[in-house]
C-alpha cells in the first residue's frame, strides 16, 4: 500500500537554519524580496492574512465611514468572515462559480449603495476576473481587496495576483504557497492605491511584533511535517489538555523568525509552483482513463494550490475520506460554511462543498502515485454506481 499525503509546506534544512539565524533585519530583507513580485506602492508584513484584511478594512472605514457591507464569496474560510465581523462590518455573501470564485452576475444586479468593499479571492489559486469586478467597484466608490492569500508569484496579463485591487493580501500560513508556519506566522498587506498608503502605515506604526517565532515554527514542524513521528506525543497531549483554547489572534507585525524562514524559502517559489504544476499535469494526463472521475475546477493552464475532485451522489465526503485513508491516501474536506445554511446566496457553494474532496498535489509526485490515487478513488466510487452529481 502506498502512503500519499497532503503537503502543508515545503520546509528543508534551509528554513530551520534560517530560524536559528533570524535577525531583526530579516523582515526588511523579506519585504524587499516580496516587493520584487508584488508590483504595489507599499507592503506591510503582518502576522496573518486576516490581520491584513482587518487593517485594510480599518483604512476603508476612515475614508467612507457611512458604509458597512463587505461582499465576500460564499465559499471562503472562517478567517475572512471573522476579519469582517471583528471590524464591526457586515459580510454580504455572494454565490460562487464552478471554480469557487465569486460569481459576477449576481453582483451586477445588486444595490451597492451601502457596500464598503468587495473581497475577491482566487480560490485554490484559480484567478478571478478582477478586471470585470474593478469596473463595478470603480463606478460605485467601493474598495477592492485582491485576496491572493493562497498563492504568490502568479500573474494575469502581466500583473501579479494581489496587485489588482486597492489593496492585496497574502497569507503565509500552512498549505499556502510560501509557508512561514502555523496560522499567525505571516501575512502581507499590499497597498496598491496610493491614497491608502498613509492610513495603513499609521494604523500599523505602533503594532507590536508577533510572538509566533521559533516555538510556532516547532509547532508547525511537529504538527504537519513530522506528524508520523510526533503523532503519539500530540495524541497524549490532547488527552491530557483536551480543551486548550487558543487565544484570539490579534493584529501584529510578522516575527523576524517567520520572515527569515520565508526569506529562505523565497528562492524556491518558482520551484514550488513548477512542482505543483507538474503534479496537476499528471492528473490531467491520466484522467481520460477514468471516465467516472471529474475535477471541480477548470485547471487547464492554471497554477493551482488545491486539486478538488467531484463526488458522486450518495457518498458523503466523510465516507470517501475514511475509505481513501484506508488506502493510505490523505484527503481534505471542503471548508465548513456555517453561514451558508438556508442562505439562497450560498446555494452553489454549499452544493459544491458537499460533493467534493481535495486530493494531494505534491512536488515530486510520480505518475504511479497519481495513478494509485485515481485507481483507489475510482474503485471506491464504483461501489456506488451513480453518476457524478455536479
Ligand atoms: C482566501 C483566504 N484569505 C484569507 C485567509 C486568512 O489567512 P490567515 O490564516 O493567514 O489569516 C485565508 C486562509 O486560509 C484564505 O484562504
Amino acid at each position: 500500500m502506498k502512503n500519499v499525503k497532503l503537503k502543508y509546506g515545503y520546509w528543508g534544512s534551509k528554513e530551520f537554519i534560517a530560524a536559528l539565524q533570524a535577525q531583526k533585519t530579516s523582515t526588511k530583507l523579506f519585504k524587499e524580496k516580496l516587493l520584487t513580485i508584488s508590483d504595489c506602492e507599499d507592503l506591510i508584513l503582518l502576522n496573518s492574512g486576516r490581520s491584513a484584511i482587518r487593517v485594510a478594512l480599518k483604512s476603508f472605514k476612515q475614508i467612507r465611514p457611512h458604509k458597512e457591507n463587505i461582499i465576500v464569496p460564499s465559499y471562503t474560510c472562517n478567517a475572512v468572515v471573522d476579519a469582517i465581523v471583528d471590524e464591526g462590518l457586515n459580510p454580504l455573501f455572494i454565490d460562487v462559480d464552478e471554480n469557487l470564485n465569486l460569481s459576477f452576475e449576481v453582483i451586477e444586479k445588486l444595490d451597492l449603495t451601502n457596500v464598503l468593499a468587495i473581497i475577491i479571492e482566487h480560490a485554490n489559486g484559480i484567478p478571478s476576473d478582477i478586471k470585470r469586478i474593478s469596473n463595478i467597484t470603480q463606478s460605485n466608490e467601493i474598495f477592492l481587496i485582491d485576496d491572493a492569500a493562497q498563492i504568490q508569484g502568479v500573474s494575469i496579463n502581466g500583473k501579479p495576483l494581489g496587485s489588482l485591487g486597492d489593496v492585496g493580501i497574502y497569507s503565509f500560513a500552512q498549505s499556502k504557497t510560501l509557508v512561514g508556519g502555523i496560522s499567525g506566522s505571516g501575512g502581507a498587506l499590499l497597498i496598491n492605491n496610493p491614497i491608502l498608503v498613509d492610513p495603513c502605515q499609521q494604523l500599523t506604526a505602533s503594532l507590536s511584533v508577533s510572538d509566533n517565532g521559533r516555538i510556532a515554527a516547532l509547532k508547525f514542524a511537529t504538527t504537519y511535517l513530522l506528524e508520523k513521528y510526533t503523532y503519539l506525543i500530540s495524541y497524549y497531549y490532547r488527552r491530557i489538555f483536551p480543551k486548550t483554547k487558543f487565544a484570539k489572534m490579534e493584529i501584529s507585525l510578522i516575527n523576524p523568525v517567520n520572515s527569515a524562514m520565508l526569506l529562505a524559502q523565497f528562492s524556491r517559489l518558482k520551484y514550488i509552483l513548477e512542482g505543483k504544476r507538474k503534479a496537476v499535469l499528471l492528473y490531467m494526463k491520466l484522467k481520460s482513463n477514468y471516465p467516472k472521475i471529474d475535477f471541480v475546477q477548470d485547471i487547464k493552464n492554471k497554477d493551482i494550490i488545491k486539486l478538488l475532485i467531484k463526488l458522486p451522489i450518495g457518498l458523503t465526503p466523510d465516507q470517501i475520506k475514511i475509505s481513501m485513508k484506508q488506502e493510505g491516501i490523505q484527503t481534505r474536506l471542503a471548508y465548513d460554511l456555517p453561514w451558508a445554511t438556508n442562505n439562497p446566496n450560498c446555494k452553489n457553494a454549499l452544493k459544491i462543498a458537499s460533493h467534493m474532496i481535495e486530493v494531494p498535489i505534491v512536488i515530486g509526485m510520480e505518475e504511479s502515485d497519481v495513478k494509485y490515487i485515481l485507481d483507489k478513488f475510482q474503485m471506491i466510487i464504483s461501489e456506488n454506481d451513480t453518476p457524478i452529481s455536479i
